[in-house]
């Protein structure tokens, strides 16, 4: 039995997770923490003592619910800084047998991480999506295989060193150490994705509040991924500034009333929105609403279009788009969705079958990514030596990661 905590610091909502795992890698959750988001903006914390005072209170929540005090979580990222691309490494299997041994397998992951990065960007992580062989393609797992020359390709996830040092800070600031970081997508990628998905090519979108963050997922790994500034508070911003409202209304308008579809709007009677100040309040049709909203949402699905084409991999996405994220509870977005991208489309939620413990909210789309950390530290079980601990220094973390990464091969 050990135990796995999850921090999600999003732009909505901070959500702090406490899972424990039992020896069959079973997931129980037992603690849990949420509060509204302070301090950050499309992913990023432009306000560090709003941001950690918010974290600590997620912590705090989660560390009462759960009677754990815990020093350490795996942190999701998301964000603009995020660059992700992919990597070829090759090297020579000189000893005598040719034979591949695990050191050869971490020596050619450390080949394909010798790639040029944008100015102060650092690895986060390096996903291998296959190995060749000399000829031989599509090798899962190397080791013990014969060969003289073995290459990998790999999928790499860099990030801005100073937006990670932030996080890092607001973190402790809160009293936790960063254990890892996890992309926010290939978090929620393991919580509402199944593996049939992921292996026949699937493209994952999380619609959160300041963000969206997009993987596509192919022969069971993670080969593009992106994080786009565009998500839910684009929204509402559209809603108040069409319908001259305060944003407050306007959120609370698109979560009762809104719809994506104005195909799909069938009762048509007025709502009636507050305006500013001494105005009268406008009456307003579900109508309007949707077609402010629909306009916004088209435009989103046309950015997430736009990088399943630059990912190359349009076309081989039989297993179509999951959505998941706070705004995929949206009205009519799978409708949309299925009409514009002509695939097929489903709304995910974390898989709270396979959970236990205080799972009632739990399984909103809005949890997916949350979830998903959790579900990633019970995966990625060498985790268990960081965890219980009491904490670490920031100079240690890169290390514990690479360490971290080899788990991370095909089993
Ligand atoms: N029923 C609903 N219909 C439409 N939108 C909704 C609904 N419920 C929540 N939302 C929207 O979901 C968004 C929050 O989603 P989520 O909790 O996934 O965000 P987050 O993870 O905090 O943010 P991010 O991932 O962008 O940093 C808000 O913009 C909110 O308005
Ligand atoms: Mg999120």
């Amino acid at each position: 039995m050990r135990h796995v905590v999850g921090l999600d610091i999003g732009s909505s909502k901070i959500a702090c997770l406490v899972g424990e795992v039992d020896d069959h890698g079973r997931l129980r959750i037992i603690g849990i923490g949420v509060v509204p988001s302070a301090g950050i903006r499309k992913g990023a914390i432009v306000d560090l003592e709003a941001a950690t005072r918010a974290v600590e209170a997620a912590v705090t929540r989660a560390e009462h619910t759960s009677g754990l005090p815990f020093h350490s979580a795996l942190v999701g990222m998301a964000g603009a800084h995020i660059v992700s691309l992919n990597s070829r490494g090759t090297i020579s299997i000189s000893r005598g047998s040719h034979t591949v041994q695990q050191d050869d397998v971490q020596r050619v992951l450390e080949a394909a991480r010798a790639i040029a990065l944008p100015h102060s960007h650092e690895i986060v992580h390096l996903i291998p999506r296959g190995f060749w062989l000399d000829s031989e393609n599509g090798v899962r797992n190397p080791v013990g295989l014969h060969g003289y020359r073995l290459e990998v390709e790999a999928h790499v996830v860099a990030a801005s060193t100073t937006a990670l040092q932030t996080l890092e800070t607001c973190c402790r600031g809160a009293g936790v150490e960063v254990q890892a970081f996890v992309l926010d997508p290939l978090a929620a990628g393991e919580a509402v994705l199944t593996e049939d998905e992921k292996e026949l090519g699937v493209v994952l979108v999380d619609v959160g509040g300041g963000t969206t963050d997009i993987a596509i997922f192919i022969e069971g790994a993670a080969w593009h991924t992106v994080s786009l500034p565009v998500g839910g508070h684009h929204l509402s911003h559209d809603l108040a500034v069409g319908l001259q409202c305060p944003l407050p209304v306007a959120e609370e308008l698109k979560v009762r009333h809104g719809c994506a579809a104005t195909s799909l709007v069938t009762a048509n009677e007025p709502v009636d929105v507050a305006t500013f100040g001494d105005m009268p309040s406008n009456a307003v049709t579900r109508h309007d609403i949707a077609e402010i909203l629909q306009y916004r949402v088209l435009d989103l699905f046309d950015l997430v279009r736009r990088e399943i084409k630059r990912s190359g991999y349009d076309g081989l996405l039989p297993a179509g788009v999951v959505f998941c994220g706070g705004s995929a509870q949206l009205e009519g977005l799978r409708e949309l969705a299925i009409e514009y991208f002509q695939l097929p489309v489903r709304v995910g939620q974390p898989h709270t079958a396979r959970l236990s413990g205080l799972i009632d909210t739990l399984g909103s789309p809005a949890f997916a990514a949350t979830v998903g950390l959790l579900r990633w530290g019970a995966h990625h079980h060498q985790v268990r030596e960081h965890q219980n601990g009491t904490g670490h220094s920031s100079s240690d973390w890169k290390e514990r990661l690479t360490r971290w990464l080899t788990t991370l091969l095909p089993e």
